[in-house]
């Protein structure tokens, strides 16, 4: 069977698709037929002329969303979609739709996420799709390509690992079970027995917050490394970023057009060396007056640009009336563009006074916030590796170091505002701490005695890291939300469909 992926191998040839009516529009003895079928998106012309009287009726009663075969010649079109057409010859009606909820006009996020089983059809849905499969790939050939071993660690665990205030807690037998947070301390007796390993599996946050970073369930990236140190944790997480990144670039050229993404930013990261600072040294920078400058000049630059772009939706507004009708549809499409460009902009409006409050307040022992660590990002266009947190805000398992103050952590922010991908460290190895950790954070001993058995049977300095999938999706799509990276979003208030 021929996909439209596929098409450029079949010119001027016949050839049948299989899909869904995507957009159509009819005329008396035309019908523009935008066709999907899964791999892409093909413009098929059924005209009166070149099928019988019957195919071109049946063209006639086809709504959005109807499922068809179509048979047609293959030309090569450069303005078209895909650069090919379709010249129908026949056509196959397999069902036609109801009246599709989902039209081509704008919809509200929650009327679309309701219909979420509906809306991965949708074009840039579908392209997040394609770029997240590309990732997950990209993710296994990495680690697969130095040795790692797979593992599935399991989702019923009967202790907390990051903190008891997001457990989901479930029953199991009359015993309490918690879906995993993580899958950390599993890997870490994995990795005592096979070296390098990773998992690549669902974690479940009770997140209580409201924002466009988190999910209740989201899937987790965690490699496991026996003898390494932190250095060498954070070198093999910024060529995994860099190999996911370079990935998506090559493959991905036309998933990543759909979704409007500037590659620019991406493109630039696959030659330079990640930032690299010190949680103190980030809280110094964030506090600082080049940061309220930046702040400010932020604020200037936004400002103009909404006087500017204001005046341009008026000029446009103007031409409506007069102007032929393709050049009414691009008029409509660029007020759109406009319409959400100055929501946004007066957003950051609204939010900049509240940054530079917050950044310049900023006391050293607090965990960064959302907007803290988007105002520090502004400042650079590759990925920042923060290290050695102070120990309190940081997990239990994580070494310290010489001051004890510290914990031999790192965090992983990605550039233009996605916050926090990557958290890691290298982990304490040694028994008798691990175990006055343990008291002190009031964890039950007992749940935790096999972990401590991996510090009593051949003890060695080891690392690892989580990435968070869904929100590497979100920037390497450049999406603003984190409900758009997975088919079916796990948040606050959100379990269905
Ligand atoms: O920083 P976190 O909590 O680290 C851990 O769970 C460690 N056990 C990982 C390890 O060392 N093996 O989570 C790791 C990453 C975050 O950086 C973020 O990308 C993602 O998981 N993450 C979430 N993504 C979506 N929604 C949430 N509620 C998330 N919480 C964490
Ligand atoms: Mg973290």
């Amino acid at each position: 069977m021929t996909t439209i992926k596929n098409l450029s191998q079949f010119e001027n040839e016949i050839v049948t698709l299989k899909g869904w009516v995507y957009n159509i529009r009819n005329s008396k003895s035309i019908h523009f037929i935008e066709v999907r079928d899964g791999s892409g998106l093909c413009q098929c012309i059924v005209s009166a002329d070149d099928v019988s009287d019957e195919v071109f009726e049946a063209a006639s009663g086809l709504k959005q969303e109807s499922s068809l075969e179509i048979t047609g010649k293959v030309l090569k079109d450069d303005r078209s979609i895909g650069g090919y057409e379709l010249h129908a010859t026949d056509l196959k009606v397999v069902q036609i739709a109801e009246n599709y909820p989902i039209t081509p006009k704008e919809h509200g996020v929650e009327f679309l996420m309701e219909n979420r089983h509906l809306w991965l059809r949708s074009r840039r849905q579908w392209a997040a799709m394609r770029v997240r499969n590309e990732i997950i790939f990209a993710i296994h050939t990495f680690f697969q390509g130095r040795g790692f071993v797979q593992m599935d660690s399991p989702i019923f665990t009967g202790n907390a690992a990051e903190g008891s205030t997001t457990l989901f807690e479930t029953d199991y037998f009359e015993e309490k079970a918690y879906l995993a947070q993580t899958g950390q301390l599993y890997g870490e007796a994995m990795a005592m027995a096979h070296g390098l390993i990773y998992t690549f599996g669902p974690t479940f946050r009770a997140e209580k917050s409201k924002t466009r970073r988190h999910l209740t369930e989201f899937w987790m990236i965690e490699p496991e490394m026996a003898f390494y140190d932190l250095e060498m944790n954070m070198d093999l997480a910024e060529d995994m970023i860099k190999a996911i990144v370079k990935t998506v670039l090559e493959k991905n050229k036309a998933e990543l057009e759909i979704l409007e993404r500037d590659t620019a930013a991406l493109e630039t990261l696959a030659e330079k060396r990640f930032e690299r600072m010190t949680y103190t040294e980030a809280v110094d920078k964030l506090k600082s007056d080049e940061t309220a400058e930046l702040l400010d000049e932020m604020a200037a630059s936004r400002e103009k640009e909404l006087v500017d772009i204001k005046k341009e939706r008026e000029e446009i507004k103007k031409e409506h009336g007069s102007a032929k009708k393709w050049r009414k549809v691009q008029i409509d499409q660029r007020i759109k563009e406009i319409g959400a460009r100055v929501d946004q902009i007066e957003e950051d409006l609204r939010n900049i006074p509240s940054w530079k409050e917050s950044a310049r307040n900023f006391e050293w022992g607090n965990d960064f916030g959302g907007s803290d660590e988007t105002v520090l990002m502004m400042q650079f266009d590759v990925p920042l590796i923060v290290t050695h947190w102070p120990a309190e805000i940081k997990a239990f398992y994580m070494k310290r170091d010489q001051t004890d103050k510290l914990a031999l952590g790192m965090d992983i922010l990605a550039p233009e505002g996605y916050g926090e991908i990557v958290g890691g460290s290298q982990r304490e190895d040694d028994l008798a701490i691990l175990e006055e950790r343990i008291a002190e954070e009031g964890l039950e001993k007992e749940v935790f005695e096999w972990y401590l058995d991996l510090r009593r049977y051949g003890s060695v300095p080891h690392s690892g890291y989580g990435l968070g999938l869904e929100r590497t999706v979100a920037w390497i799509c450049g999406l603003s939300h984190v409900r758009e990276t997975i088919p079916f979003p796990r948040m606050l208030g959100r379990l269905r469909p």
